[in-house]
């Protein structure tokens, strides 16, 4: 397997200091926000070194003051095969987002680490990777809607890849984007938290996915943001995670690595959404690693 490369944010300018999802607690933060950043740092550093001692590259984006959720660059885009197509926010609090990572693209275009900037029609509202996951072993994206990203995002994003796509409603304010409840992992096992699906959404799930592939994550674990995992090959960078799922993931052959990313959860957000994969492709390289 080629060396995977994420995207991540430095966290210097991060806070909760809005709420836009139900984890948000602004409260919390203002009690002590040195603490608070003092702690996010050490996260940060943490989860960059658990992705690079694992075998990942990390490429770094500086912080802007004024967007605290600049490091969740999970939501910048969606990209396969060298393709970005760049996020269009629902929230005005990270609107001015766009243009910050728009600029980095752009830089990491130059420097050829991704080849073309795609955009979408203006009226759609897309949260990138958060809410469209590739499934290698699939051959298809997954496309979360209904709390973020609207549904015209998912006829739009099937125009502009171009590849087999399973749109999933979302049923949950909790789980607000399709990465906080859904986790493929390279061998075809699917992690998921049912209850963050509409009934539709969960036969979709069930028709292209076999019960024995399934792994379904428990109240606990999906409120730890488990779920919300970084995996290649066999390794799965998580946030700390409950007893219960590091059997069941260690059992399947995975090899687990937990971070204490407990300041990012309080904005709602862990491993996942703290990164952005920019090497992902389509074709077989990626494809099929049993585990
Ligand atoms: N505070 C951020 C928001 O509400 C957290 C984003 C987490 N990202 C994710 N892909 N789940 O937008």
């Amino acid at each position: 397997m080629d060396q995977p490369i994420f995207l991540m944010t430095e966290p210097d300018h991060f806070g909760v200091v809005y709420q836009i999802n139900p984890w948000m607690r602004p409260d919390s933060w203002h009690a002590d926000p040195v603490a608070g950043l003092s702690a996010a740092r050490a996260a940060s550093r943490a989860l960059r070194a658990a992705l690079i001692e694992t075998g990942a590259k990390v490429e770094m984006i500086p912080a802007a003051p004024g967007l605290p959720d600049l490091v969740f660059p999970a939501n910048a885009a969606i990209i396969l095969d060298g393709v970005v197509v760049p996020a269009r926010f629902r929230h005005p609090e990270r609107q001015g987002e766009e243009a910050m990572f728009r600029a980095a693209f752009e830089t990491l275009k130059a420097r050829g680490l991704v080849t073309e900037i795609v955009e979408l029609p203006p009226d759609v509202i897309q949260e990138g990777a958060g809410d469209c996951i590739w499934d290698a072993d699939r051959g298809l994206f997954w496309v979360g809607h209904g709390q973020r990203s609207s549904a015209n995002s998912v006829p739009a994003i099937a125009q502009a890849f171009g590849k087999p796509l399973v749109a999933l409603e979302l049923a949950s304010p909790r789980f607000y984007h399709l990465d906080t409840c859904f986790c493929p992992l390279q061998g075809g096992k699917l992690l998921f938290y049912p209850p963050a699906f509409t009934p539709e959404a969960l036969a979709a799930i069930h028709s292209q996915v076999a019960p024995k592939d399934r792994i379904e994550a428990s109240d606990e674990e999906a409120q730890a943001f488990c779920v919300n995992a970084v995996n290649f090959g066999r390794q799965v960078v998580m946030a700390k995670a409950p007893q219960s799922l590091r059997h069941k993931l260690t059992a399947l052959g995975y090899r687990l690595h937990e971070v204490d990313l407990a300041p990012f959860i309080l904005s709602g957000g862990g491993a996942y959404c703290m990164t952005l994969r920019l090497d992902r492709r389509s074709g077989s390289a990626q494809l099929r690693i049993r585990a």
